[in-house]
């Protein structure tokens, strides 16, 4: 139950247990963009992807990807540099520590990599690469229409919630390239991004997500984590003309804590 610290890059990480040890979540890096946004394109842009996802644009271009990283890493500055100077004192931060301390109000884990080389004497992670994509966020009431006025009022009110209520409604969305997908590397990110992170330093109580109808894989995720699924909303989240149009089924899945 740890947010690790790498001293070589300065850079605060969660890592999977075993069998995924290889896998860390890390903030958007600003020296590594181009790369970084090169795999979100690819990602995307992969049918095995994209139909399931709402909001990104497609075709997913290397600019939305620039665009998309330089506006998480300027959201996560202040978060972090705050982080930063927690953990260059303790190195990792164990839960237990973390009690008593300040709620953070951010998550800026988001960037799921595949490790590719660790230091051999700090076990930091030297070479990784970009695999997936995963965000904590403040709730956005799918159970109301699109732009309604319910919508926005429920939204005002769990916006208005200081840092650490537990009463904040959260959500929790995610996706994987497909070369990785089936191993079980989400099911344990979504455990670590909601042990390490949502409850110790967000004090995440519930969360409310959705997957289109169909989705079977990121239903199991949920399901696998405790989630549980609700109500089916028939024909209910618009899909741009760029995906088809129409509108999409979705169903409801709420965790509430441990
Ligand atoms: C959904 C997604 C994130 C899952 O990631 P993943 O790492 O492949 O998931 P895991 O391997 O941890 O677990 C997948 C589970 O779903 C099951 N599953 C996958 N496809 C399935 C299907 N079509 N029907 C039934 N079960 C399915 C797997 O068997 C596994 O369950 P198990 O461990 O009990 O065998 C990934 O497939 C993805 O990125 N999809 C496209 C984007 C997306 O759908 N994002 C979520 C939007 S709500």
């Amino acid at each position: 139950m740890t947010v690790h610290f790498n001293q070589l890059t300065k850079e605060p990480y969660l890592r999977l247990p075993a069998p995924q040890s290889n896998i860390i979540i890390t903030p958007h890096r600003s020296d590594n963009i181009d790369e970084d946004a090169k795999s979100l394109s690819n990602i995307l842009n992969d049918p095995k992807v994209y139909p399931w996802l709402e909001r990104t644009p497609y075709p997913y271009l290397h600019e939305h990807g620039v665009e998309w990283i330089e506006a998480h890493c300027k959201e996560n500055k202040k978060g972090l540099s705050t982080l930063r100077k927690n953990l260059e004192q303790d190195e990792i931060i164990n839960t237990k520590n973390a009690v008593g301390r300040e709620f953070i109000d951010d998550c800026p884990f988001t960037c799921i990599r595949e490790v590719l080389a660790d230091d051999p004497d700090t076990g930091a992670p030297l070479k990784d690469r970009l695999i997936g994509d995963m965000k904590l966020a403040r709730y956005t009431f799918y159970e109301h229409l699109n732009d309604s006025e319910q919508r926005s009022k429920a939204q005002l009110k769990n916006n208005e919630l200081p840092a650490g209520d537990e009463n904040i409604i959260w959500t929790l969305g995610d996706f994987l390239a497909p070369s990785h997908h089936g191993k079980g590397i989400m099911s344990l990110a979504v455990r670590t991004l909601i042990h390490d992170w949502g409850i110790p330093h967000l004090n995440v109580h519930h969360i409310k997500c959705y997957a289109f109808v169909g989705n079977e894989g990121s239903l199991r995720v949920f399901e696998k984590n405790n989630f549980e699924r609700g109500h089916t909303l028939e024909d209910w989240v618009p899909v741009p003309e760029s995906r088809g149009g129409g509108k999409k089924s979705i169903v409801l899945v709420t965790w509430r804590g441990v």
